[in-house]
């Protein structure tokens, strides 16, 4: 099987073909005058993965046109990031099921679909062919130890995140716990820690996505408060909108990890194995 992908996803696309032992095809981007999106794509043979992050409408178009050039094999469309997956409810009259319109557009012509930590699952059944969600967090508590991270608190910004961080902290016997909201006024809400205290402690803050930073920002401040020794950041997905790696540093975060789920300078550890090791086990 070769590999082939997007202008968005080519490092982990590459990254991808190594650890599954392929050929990655090579790819030519370019525009036309009026800025319409072209490529060009090498011979892929009979069976091929398609790889690309949904990050912005250029990647999506881009992924559109890759699925196109691929027909004629039997496709694996792998999708490290799903923008659009959180619009997966109509909230109100009038809205899209983004999801929905993303997840059918990109089912044409593939056999299977992979996604990496996809916020919720729920959207897996917009698709109309296979499709699983593969998770990173053994790859993030991998990385952390290797980091020379010694037992740190795993923390959860939420309740919802509190499955991933016993993920994260069950690859090395690590404590885990994740932030309660506590209404102390009409204006005012505290946040701590469910059950475990922070001080004195090295705390790293977990979640699938970060996006505007403003979720973790706010928690790192109020572990500050509460006697943290030091706060690290990390995610799956490094939306980073609007400032947010810088609006994170100086909210006292040390360092902020991420995937190459989305390619960025800080992302320190890879989806390919755990993409690789999913499609082997199907
Ligand atoms: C929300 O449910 C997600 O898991 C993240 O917590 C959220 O997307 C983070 O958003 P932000 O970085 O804008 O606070």
């Amino acid at each position: 099987m070769k590999v082939i992908s997007t202008e968005y996803s080519q490092i982990l696309a590459a990254r991808l073909a190594n650890a599954m032992k392929s050929d990655l095809v090579d790819v030519r981007f370019s525009r036309f005058p009026d800025g319409e999106l072209y490529l060009k794509a090498g011979q892929v043979g009979d069976e091929v993965l398609v790889v690309g992050s949904v990050t912005c409408s250029d990647a999506l178009v881009q992924l559109v046109l890759l699925i196109d050039a691929c027909q004629g094999s039997e496709i694996t469309l792998v999708v490290p990031y799903m923008g659009y997956a959180r619009q997966d409810k109509q909230f109100s009259p009038g809205e899209p099921l983004s999801a929905r319109a993303i997840a059918g557009v990109l089912s044409r012509e593939i056999q299977r679909a992979f996604l990496v930590n996809v916020h919720d699952p729920g959207v897996l059944r917009f698709f109309s062919v296979p499709a699983q969600t593969l998770s990173l967090a053994p790859e993030i508590g991998t990385f952390l130890k290797q980091r020379g991270c010694m037992h740190p608190l795993i923390l959860a910004p939420d309740d919802g995140a509190a499955r991933f961080a016993a993920e994260v902290a069950g690859v090395n016997g690590w404590e885990f716990d994740f932030l309660e909201k506590t209404r102390i006024s009409s204006e005012t809400v505290s946040m701590s820690p469910k059950n475990l205290v922070v001080k004195g402690r090295d705390v790293v803050i977990v979640d699938d996505i970060i996006s505007t930073g403003g979720t973790l920002a706010t928690a790192s401040r109020l572990l500050y408060d509460q006697g943290a020794r030091n706060v690290y950041a990390a995610c799956v997905h490094g939306v980073f909108a609007g400032g947010a790696y810088s609006h994170l540093i100086a909210s006292g975060v040390r360092r902020v990890y991420c995937s190459d789920t989305i390619e960025r300078s800080c992302s320190e550890f890879s989806a390919a194995g755990c993409i690789s090791d999913g499609i082997s086990r199907c």
